[in-house]
């Protein structure tokens, strides 16, 4: 009799920690699929310090560096917070942005595709240096890559 009861009450008890942990790991996924890429890459902070040395490399660039020429520092920190800008709220983070619509930021300056691949990998670099997490590599790689059409020249609409 009492041998029984102790194993109900052992059955019981396994059934309750597997409820407990398939629990804990769906309230988990769950959290993770609510974060906003935004959240997941870092927050302000991470997108901020990821832009900034973004930028270093693609100005210090041998064939896209020619774009930026004449810019003076003033002009090169507005364009840095626009960039900053629209990457959080891109991402979903709290930022307005600020910049003007990026066909008509970009057309004319004749930009090609490989110009834009260029620009695109120095993202690449600086996320792996960073350590971006593949997924959120991929999602933010995803999202720059959408907007080729409002930077290459002979892709914007005109
Ligand atoms: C996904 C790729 C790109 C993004 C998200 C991006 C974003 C931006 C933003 C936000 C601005 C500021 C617009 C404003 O003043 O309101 C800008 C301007 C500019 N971008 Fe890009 N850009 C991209 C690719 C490129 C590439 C590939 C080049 C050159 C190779 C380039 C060259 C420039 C230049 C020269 C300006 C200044 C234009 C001006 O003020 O007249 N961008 N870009």
């Amino acid at each position: 009799m009492k041998t029984h009861r102790i194993v109900r009450f052992g059955k019981s008890l396994l059934l309750i920690v597997i409820f407990a942990l398939i629990g804990a790991t769906s309230s988990l996924s769950l959290a993770e699929t609510e974060r906003s890429l935004y959240e997941r890459l870092g927050g302000y902070d991470a997108i901020s310090g990821v832009v900034d040395v973004f930028l270093i490399k693609v100005w210090e660039d041998p064939v896209v560096g020619r774009f930026f020429v004449g810019m003076g520092t003033d002009t090169r920190n507005q364009l840095r917070q626009k960039n900053k800008n629209l990457m959080c709220a891109n991402t979903g983070g709290p930022c307005n942005k600020i910049n003007r619509p990026l066909g008509e930021a970009h057309v004319g300056l004749g930009i090609t595709d490989k110009e834009f691949d260029i620009v695109a990998g120095h993202l690449v670099t600086t996320l792996k240096e960073f350590k971006v997490p593949q997924k959120e590599f991929d999602e933010l790689m995803t999202k720059v890559g959408g907007l080729r059409d409002y930077v290459v020249e002979a892709r914007i609409k005109k």
